[in-house]
């Protein structure tokens, strides 16, 4: 049987290819005119450089059109959320459990503390932030009257947390059955408690379980209110050196020395019921002093 096809030599492969490339007799280069590779060319050209532009141009205007003081998403105004500490957790539970009379046990809550109070050390606030806010009124500020562009931030003194402050008593009550415990509200970007209507929020504790182990507790500042001044909250960059205000709360424990307890911030526009948000508005703990 002889083939039909007739076998091709390597060389007369290359002749072919070589004939592909640059066609002398029709005057073709890669099966095309240059004339016609010119006009491929040119319109690629074009193609691509109408696409950079639109690109560019998209670009552009979503920059210009975008506020950098302001978060670009942001769903619906959100409630803030509410956390405690010393932020001792069990199992995804806080769980606030000390021995008075075990040193390495209180040391452990009261240097949890101090290190959380540290950026509200009073020479610090006073150095940053030296803005003479008042007090019991919303610090609206539509422009940028600080230095470098920026918005004043309100001070937050750690002397203002009282006996909890931890400036005469370095333990915060850890060596005895009166333990501090630190609230802080998360800040949300112009977010004004109790929608504008000029009264501020307040941190109320509430024993849920062991009610009779709990003879009473003090707020620091008094009836731990959040000041006004330190709202609305205009973002990292507007407001560089912002500091939430805090509220400490000392308990007295007695008998069994264990309790649930609730810290809820009052407000009109502060949700807390949300079961999917357990800690939105309110955060719940286990405070235990053992001996
Ligand atoms: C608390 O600490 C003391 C001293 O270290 C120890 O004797 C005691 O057993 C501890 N109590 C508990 C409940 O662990
Ligand atoms: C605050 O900072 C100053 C200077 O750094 C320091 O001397 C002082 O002890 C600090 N205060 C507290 C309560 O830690
Ligand atoms: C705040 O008040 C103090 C004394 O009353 C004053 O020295 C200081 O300049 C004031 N600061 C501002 C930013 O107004
Ligand atoms: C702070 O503690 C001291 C000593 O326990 C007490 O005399 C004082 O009344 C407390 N201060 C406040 C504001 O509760
Ligand atoms: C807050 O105020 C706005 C406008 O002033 C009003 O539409 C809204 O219903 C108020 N919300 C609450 C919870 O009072
Ligand atoms: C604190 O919460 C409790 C329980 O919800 C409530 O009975 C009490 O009136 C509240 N206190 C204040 C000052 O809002
Ligand atoms: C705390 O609440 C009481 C009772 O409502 C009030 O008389 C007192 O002026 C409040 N103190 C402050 C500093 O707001």
């Amino acid at each position: 049987m002889a083939t039909l096809k007739e076998k091709r030599t390597c060389g007369q492969r290359c002749q072919d290819f070589g004939h592909f490339v640059w066609n002398s007799d029709d005057g073709t280069f890669m099966g095309r005119t240059p004339e016609k590779w010119v006009y491929i060319s040119s319109y690629y050209v074009a193609f691509y450089v109408v696409m950079t532009g639109l690109f560019a141009l998209s670009i552009y205007v979503l920059m210009y059109t975008v506020d950098p003081y302001y978060p670009v998403y942001q769903d619906r105004l959100k409630s803030p959320g509410v956390m405690v500490w010393p932020d001792m957790y069990n199992d995804e539970v806080l769980e606030i459990t000390y021995n008075m009379s075990d040193k390495h046990s209180w040391m452990k809550m009261s240097s949890c503390l101090q290190h959380f109070l540290e950026p509200y050390n009073d020479t610090k606030q006073s150095h940053c932030n030296y803005y003479n806010c008042t007090s019991g009124k919303y610090f609206f500020q539509p422009k940028f009257d600080a230095p470098k562009h920026t918005k004043w931030s309100c001070p937050f003194y750690q002397s203002t947390l009282g006996n909890c402050s931890g400036i005469e008593d370095s333990t915060f009550g850890y060596t005895t059955a009166q333990p501090c415990v630190i609230i802080k509200m998360n800040r949300i970007i112009n977010f004004l408690p109790n929608n504008g209507t000029g009264m501020a929020p307040y941190v109320n504790c509430t024993v849920l379980e062991g009610q009779e182990n709990v003879r009473g507790h003090v707020y620091y500042p008094e009836n731990g209110t959040m000041d006004l001044s330190y709202f609305p909250y205009y973002g990292n960059l507007a407001q560089p050196t912002y500091v939430n205000p805090l509220v400490a709360v000392k308990f007295d424990l007695i008998n069994q020395r264990h309790a649930k307890i609730q810290c809820r911030v009052m407000a009109n526009n502060i949700a807390y019921q949300n079961i999917y948000e357990p800690y939105e508005g309110k955060v719940d703990f286990h405070l235990t002093a053992l001996s």
